[in-house]
């Protein structure tokens, strides 16, 4: 019957489960009608209100309150052999509004976070271009410069869910974005001071991490909207977001966006055609590949109620919110489901919308207990409709990682628990 949910890979998903149980059990430590405790509650006067507290500057720089300890980047341990070339996850089951927090954006390396010194960064240009050059970081701050706000996706991200339901938690499974807004100088400016040659058409963007990780990029993105960053949120980038410069590549996937920027080659043909195996390409079911695919598609995912975000109360208002974003421009709306996709209803977008960035919304409901199939599914500004998994695979087969963008379903349970599940 449609709307019974068909788990797959129940025993690789109860392997994983573990994985993600410190977490549950945070989540349920967190949790206020459990924790809850009487001497603290009207009409008793709790300690925080009969002492002082403490002063200005206790903390120089200001961490979240101590009852926030959940809201972290997780890794999964088995997924790579180290840590310094993996990947953590954004914890967007415990966020809201657009902007992601500096502190907890998701991470990938390639050979861990390396440690610039901003005195002794320069950023070179080469290659075919009138005049080489470098400049350092204070170079770059003479450049007439912009505020930008975007969303970052790995290419893999929901990578795992390829093959069927897997990890519980949207943490693991669409946490691979963040959102931010981003301070730095149009690419195109920098192009322009070092004079671009008529037959360039390819950058190299190189980072200066330990892997000199790089990517091939055409130059008619790099003068469309790209840009050279050195601020997000208002402050200096993370080190593990590419302190002190990273490239900014609007709506494309992640691994693009070079860290630590270094170095940028011009060229005239892309570096990883004369590689022997491309980078990031997606492999189809008939052994074929798509290579240079690098926009992301839109996407969308409730984010509350979800695995880690399960529904405490027992019935009546409830909210759901959750994420939509297009690497092709702005969500023009996002449709959600109570019941596996037999009924649709139009969600509420709020707060900024803005293109290639992050989109909000919510949708409210009087909850009557029962057990619910959430999915929700983005449409963007050119009308792509976001694929169910199935539609996805009929085309593009399971083995591949990257560009997953399917609708995700949450299995709510009558005591609010939330399961990762698939239907059919
Ligand atoms: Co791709």
């Amino acid at each position: 019957m449609a709307g019974t949910p068909k788990k797959t890979n129940i025993s690789r998903r109860g392997f994983l489960s573990s994985a993600v149980a410190g977490s549950a059990a945070l989540v349920a430590g967190s949790n206020p009608l459990q924790a809850a405790n009487p001497e603290n509650m009207a009409p008793n006067v709790p300690d925080w209100s009969r002492y002082l507290g403490a002063g200005v500057a206790e903390q120089p720089y200001g961490m979240p309150s101590e009852f926030e300890k959940q809201v972290i980047r997780r890794n999964v341990p088995w997924l790579t052999a180290s840590t310094e070339s993996s990947v953590s996850f954004t914890p967007i089951h415990e966020l809201d509004g657009i902007i992601t927090p500096n502190g907890v954006c998701f991470e990938r390396h390639h050979a861990g976070i390396a440690m610039v010194d901003p005195a002794d960064h320069r950023l070179m240009i080469n290659g075919l271009v009138d005049k080489p050059m470098m400049f350092t970081m204070e170079d770059l701050k003479r450049f007439p410069r912009v505020n930008k706000i975007f969303f970052l996706e790995c290419a893999a991200n929901s990578g795992m869910e390829w093959r069927g339901a897997q990890l519980n938690g949207c943490q693991f499974t669409q946490g691979m974005v963040h959102c931010v807004e981003y301070t730095g100088v149009p690419l195109k400016y920098i192009l322009e001071e070092a004079g671009v040659k008529t037959n360039a058409k390819w950058l190299m963007p190189e980072g200066a991490d330990a892997a000199a990780m790089n990517r091939s990029l055409p130059l008619e993105k790099a003068l469309d909207d790209c840009l050279v960053a050195f601020k997000m949120n208002g402050e200096a980038l993370r080190p593990e977001q590419g302190y002190p410069l990273r490239l900014v590549v609007p709506g494309w996937e992640g691994n693009l966006w070079i860290k630590w920027l270094r170095r940028i080659e011009v060229g005239d043909m892309p570096w990883q055609a004369r590689e022997e195996t491309s980078k990031y390409t997606d492999l189809m079911e008939d052994g074929t590949s798509r290579r240079f695919t690098w926009v992301m598609d839109a996407k969308s995912v409730i984010t509350s109620p979800s695995p880690q975000a399960p529904i405490t109360h027992k019935k009546g208002h409830t909210v759901i919110s959750g994420l939509a974003w297009s690497g092709r421009g702005l969500i023009d709306y996002v449709d959600i489901t109570l019941d596996g996709g037999k009924n649709w209803r139009r969600a509420r977008i709020d707060g900024l919308r803005l293109p290639k960035a992050l989109h909000r919304f919510y949708y409210e409901f009087d909850w009557d207990g029962s057990p619910l199939l959430l999915q929700s599914r983005a449409v963007d500004e050119t009308g792509y409709v976001q694929p169910t998994k199935d539609e996805l695979r009929t085309v593009r087969g399971t083995s591949s990682i990257y560009h997953n963008n399917g609708i995700q379903t949450w299995h709510v349970q009558e005591n609010g628990q939330v399961e990762n599940v698939e239907i059919s």
